[in-house]
């Protein structure tokens, strides 16, 4: 039996981290989401797991893993894939990958942000499919980035990043968030209720984890507020958007467009969703950089081997399990 088991191939980082702390592993087969049977019969004995965002680890994996297992390491930002308590319950520390992904993410929501705003995908099409007859002078007319104002729905991390992208662009910022962010307050963001900021912002962005106090937040009546030519960016979470409102709103022209890399049942898409001109999906590309899934390689298994060693996780989660028992 390996120390650690890795869900599904990720970056080569990880193995040589592994090899280099002198830990045995093994890797789920063939390049694919492990089965939930497949992912039970996998974890007994090991003493660490690196899992993925798509794995759902819920009480029953953890139980399945044993007394002698000590740490789940996400290999994402994001851990709304893992039963948080019950881990806390049976002792075992979860980590995740904060602050290394967090510039590749802020690229992503620009990217899809500037892409729907300026129909670049549409504009793609149009040009591969043979149908383009030259300049027009009102063909596929976008939106102007440049001063609009944007507003961020989660101002942590991320959403700072995505700010500091837009200050290039001299948007006005508006955020919603628990508590203040001095860094945006200096560069002349303006905190504001969610209601403020989708009636006022020509982009929004969102930036929060998935949470049940976030699940469902942007649902019909949200997506009534914004401007009939706002658009809505989501590289956070699928399930905080009501996705079949937003196809609803996209299609009704009620809403301009929306660019999306997350979805509430991936891979699976509203009905109606990619038939639709005005947004721009992508699958789940956030932190889909070489670099920077080398950097989330690398704290996954900075993770595990302080785990193994009883250090504290440098990005431990459920701090309330430390110091273990
Ligand atoms: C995360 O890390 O939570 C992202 O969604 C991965 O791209």
């Amino acid at each position: 039996m390996h120390d650690v088991l890795i869900t599904r191939r990720i970056s080569q980082a990880a193995a040589d981290a592994l090899i280099e702390a002198g830990l045995s592993f093994d890797v789920g087969p063939d390049d694919r989401a492990m089965t939930r049977p497949e992912l039970l019969a996998a974890v007994p004995g090991r003493r660490g797991v690196i899992c993925l965002l798509n794995d759902q680890i819920d009480d029953q994996i953890l139980a399945a893993a044993g007394p002698q297992c000590r740490v789940f390491a996400n290999y994402a930002v994001g851990y709304d894939n893992i039963d948080l308590p019950a881990a806390t319950r049976r002792g075992i520390l979860v980590t995740n990958t904060p602050e290394v992904l967090t510039d590749a993410t802020a690229d992503l929501a620009f990217a899809l942000l500037l892409a729907a705003a300026r129909r670049v995908v549409e504009g793609d099409r149009l040009v591969r499919s043979g149908q383009w007859t030259g300049w027009a002078p009102l063909q596929l007319l976008g939106r102007d980035p440049s001063e609009a104002t944007l507003g961020l729905v989660g101002a942590g991390r991320i959403g700072t990043a995505v700010a500091h992208r837009a200050a290039g662009f001299r948007m006005k910022i508006l955020y919603f968030d628990q508590g203040d962010n001095a860094e945006l307050d200096r560069a002349g963001a303006r905190r504001t209720d969610l209601e403020t900021l989708l009636g006022e912002s020509d982009f929004v962005s969102i930036h929060l984890s998935l949470s049940e106090k976030t699940r469902g937040l942007i649902g019909a009546e949200q997506l009534a507020l914004m401007k009939p030519s706002a658009c809505l960016i989501n590289t956070a979470r699928g399930p905080i958007v009501d996705e079949a409102a937003l196809v609803q709103a996209l299609a009704s022209g009620r809403l301009g467009g929306a660019g999306l890399d997350v979805y509430e049942n991936e891979p699976s898409l509203a009905p109606g969703l990619d038939r639709l001109d005005n947004v721009v999906l992508l699958p789940h590309l956030g932190s889909a950089t070489e670099q920077t899934r080398a950097k989330m390689a690398r704290l996954a298994v900075a993770n595990i081997v302080a785990a193994l060693r009883g250090e504290r996780p440098p990005t431990l989660v459920n701090t309330e399990a430390w110091p273990a028992g």
